[in-house]
Parts: C-alpha cells; sequence; structure tokens
C-alpha cells in the first residue's frame, strides 16, 4: 500500500494506516483511537463517544465491503490540535446516501444505525459514496 505524502498546507504530524479486514482489525482500529485520544487529553467521555462511532463505521467496511482501511491522521499546530479517521473501501458503494443516513435505514436487516448513529456521535462527519466508487467516511475532532 503507498503511503500517504502530508500535504504542505496540512502539517500532518503522524499518519498511521490500518488494514481492516477482520473484527480483530475492528479492535485494533478501537485501540489506535483510543491510545491517541488519551495522549492528546480528550475526555474518557469523548473516547468512548468517538471509538463508538470507529466501531461502526469499520464495522461497516467488513459488513458491507469486506475489507478497507482506516487512516489516522493526527494534527498539533498553532489554532489546531486534534485528528480525522478516514474509512475507505472499494466496495460496492451506497446509491442513496441521504436514504442510508436515517437511523432504522439497513439493507442488511440491522438496526440501521450505524452512519446516522456515527454523525451524532462525532464532531465532523463527511461521507463520500457512489455505486462501484466505494465509499469514504471521515470525522474529526478537534480541541
Ligand atoms: N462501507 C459501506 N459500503 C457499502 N454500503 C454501506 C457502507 N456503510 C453503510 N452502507 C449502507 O448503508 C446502510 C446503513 O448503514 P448503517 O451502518 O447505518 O446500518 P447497518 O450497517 O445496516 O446496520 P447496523 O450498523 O445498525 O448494524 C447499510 O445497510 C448499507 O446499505
Ligand atoms: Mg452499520
Amino acid at each position: 500500500m503507498q503511503e500517504e505524502v502530508p500535504m504542505k498546507t496540512e502539517s500532518c504530524k503522524s499518519d498511521l494506516t490500518i488494514p481492516i479486514n477482520s473484527y480483530e482489525d475492528v479492535i485494533l482500529a478501537r485501540q489506535r483511537v483510543r491510545e491517541l485520544m488519551s495522549r492528546m487529553k480528550f475526555s474518557l467521555l469523548d473516547q468512548t463517544r468517538v471509538v463508538t462511532a470507529v466501531s461502526e463505521l469499520s464495522r461497516n467496511i467488513i459488513v458491507h465491503a469486506g475489507k478497507g482501511r482506516m487512516i489516522l491522521k493526527s494534527y498539533d499546530e498553532v489554532g489546531r490540535r486534534g485528528f480525522k479517521c478516514i474509512f475507505e473501501d472499494k466496495g460496492p458503494g451506497i446509491a442513496d446516501i441521504s436514504m442510508a443516513m436515517k437511523e432504522g435505514f439497513s439493507t442488511t436487516r440491522s438496526l440501521g444505525l450505524g452512519l446516522g448513529g456515527s454523525k451524532k456521535l462525532c464532531s465532523h462527519f463527511s461521507i463520500d459514496s457512489a455505486p462501484g466508487k466505494g465509499t469514504k467516511v471521515e470525522i474529526a475532532e478537534w480541541k
């Protein structure tokens, strides 16, 4: 896998890629985010809030796309300290994003709470997906 080179305008302090290929990887992704948040002195409540979303979004990769990755980028610069988690897969993609975001909508007869719940839990949430293109979800937290 190719290493992403941080852009000059976005001075990313560290950049970690975690392949999401199994439920063990979901646990690893949770641990990495919790460790980073703890180092960055986010509260335990904040940690639990974001780790819950990380769980749902990485689980979606396994369930709906089979495999993908989480990229964890941390930033420590004047006026901005925080991190982003980017969940990417090359799975089937989502035809109707606003429908998929609705709580209770699921194509796998599950609860359909993952996407809508993650948006509520995170300070910043964005999603980009299209059939045949895969799915990219980005969450971010700043101090
Ligand atoms: N990475 C993805 N690739 C393709 N489709 C996705 C992806 N993530 C979500 N979806 C689609 O969006 C729908 C809603 O996702 P959401 O996580 O809210 O619910 P769910 O995964 O079906 O159920 P739950 O997460 O509550 O167990 C899914 O049923 C699926 O159709
Ligand atoms: Mg889900």
